[in-house]
């Protein structure tokens, strides 16, 4: 690339990288990622309610050895740390999804490949020499849900993430005012590519050179291009809103790995998550993109560990920025953490650099946070 590496040494933190994917990629791009619904009252929760957290400073404990290795659905972890699915991630740099799942494997953790990523799961299982997790949205059109479980089973995928929280998407302000969604005529096209012009960069890296952007899992429902004129449109019309719990049910009978339900805030919705064979859960808002108002990750957590009481591995999602947020997520009970515009950020500043980078960064901090709590080990 163009100094993404030189420019990784020098950005010391999370924020730093957001800032840094800020300066490289379109407005569209950034403020997509970035942004979050309505007036982003979630999205701001879940950080703060994350931040507030405070962490018992412990001293003089033999803090030489540090152990962040945890195991988690037969699974062994290097921290307990999960790239989430992010639509579209892969466009933050040329076949960013391959670059990410690769960064993510020399540190041995998971990525979880979005049903709407750019690359196909073929081309990031290929790219990278293993299968990613594979997450798993259910469309209006029956057989292509078949079709994706079916690939991800020939893929060789580890795990099955279905997420819940998304039967219609919510609005989301920022993508409207960047032409990102609502806007298929040519004023929109001129809008979207006036942005990509003041980011030469990466107008040559993914858009001249790292075609093609399309929809790589949905390339029959959606054709060879992805629908960039009305993103958020596009998903209203073919995501399937009447999918209930039977639907679990079914998508359990079509998947003999492990099955994680991401989306959940509600006791009872985590209890039914259980008995419709959910293996484990992911409590989540969607990174605070869907329903504005809803609780966040880090309070909706305590009710639902007391609820389940162990029966399954609980993880949870929004706000991560460091790796003291992994330590506030553990310390309430998480098996492991999914991290989603972190891991972005770090791929729009310095593609698979930037994203090992950014992982480094948590693992330090994470080390760092465990020894002045006097925490040796994450259990
Ligand atoms: C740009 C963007 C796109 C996303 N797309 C998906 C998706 O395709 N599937 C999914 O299950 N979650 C999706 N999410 C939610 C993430 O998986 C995750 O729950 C969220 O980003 C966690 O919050 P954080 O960004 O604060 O870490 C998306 C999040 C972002 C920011």
């Amino acid at each position: 690339g163009d100094g993404g590496e030189g420019q990784a040494v020098k950005l010391a933190s999370i924020a730093d990288y957001r800032a840094a994917s800020r300066r490289r990629v379109p407005r569209f791009l950034f403020d997509y990622t970035d942004g979050g619904s309505y007036a982003e009252q979630t999205l701001a929760a879940n950080v703060a309610d994350l931040a507030a957290i405070q962490l018992d400073q412990r001293v003089l404990v033999d803090v030489s050895r540090i152990e962040t290795r945890v195991k988690l659905l037969g699974q062994a972890l290097s921290m307990p740390v999960v790239l989430a699915p992010v639509g579209l991630g892969g466009l933050h740099a040329r076949r960013g999804e391959v670059q990410a799942w690769r960064a993510a494997r020399a540190v041995g953790i998971p990525m979880a490949l979005s049903t709407v990523s750019v690359c196909s799961l073929q081309e990031v299982t290929q790219g990278a020499g293993a299968a990613p997790w594979f997450q798993l949205y259910l469309t209006k059109d029956k057989a292509a849900n078949e079709a994706m479980i079916a690939t991800a089973r020939e893929q060789g995928c580890p795990t099955l993430v279905l997420t819940v929280d998304l039967p219609t998407p919510g609005a989301r302000y920022r993508d409207v005012r960047s032409s990102l969604t609502g806007a298929p005529g040519l004023a929109g096209w001129l809008h979207r590519a006036a942005q990509v012009a003041a980011r030469p960069g990466w107008a040559v890296d993914v858009g001249l050179m790292g075609g093609p952007i399309a929809m790589g899992n949905l390339t029959g429902l959606v054709g060879a291009k992805a629908p960039l004129s009305d993103y958020l449109g596009w998903i209203a019309r073919n995501f399937d809103a009447s999918a209930d719990w039977d639907r679990l049910a079914w998508v359990r009978s079509q998947w003999p790995g492990p099955l994680i339900v991401k989306g959940i805030l509600h006791p009872d919705d985590a209890a039914l998550a259980v008995q419709h064979g959910a293996d484990a859960i992911v409590v989540s808002n969607h990174g605070g993109r869907q329903l504005d108002g809803a609780i966040s990750a880090a309070r909706a957590l305590p009710a639902i560990m007391d609820r389940l009481g162990g029966c399954i591995p609980v993880m949870a999602d929004g706000g991560v920025r460091s790796g003291l947020d992994v330590l506030r997520y553990v310390s309430l009970g998480a098996a492991a953490v999914m991290i989603g515009r972190p891991w972005v950020w770090g791929l729009g500043a310095g593609g698979q650099a930037g994203v090992a980078h950014v992982l480094q960064l948590l693992r330090a901090e994470l080390e760092t946070a465990m020894a002045l709590t006097g925490r040796t080990r994450l259990a």
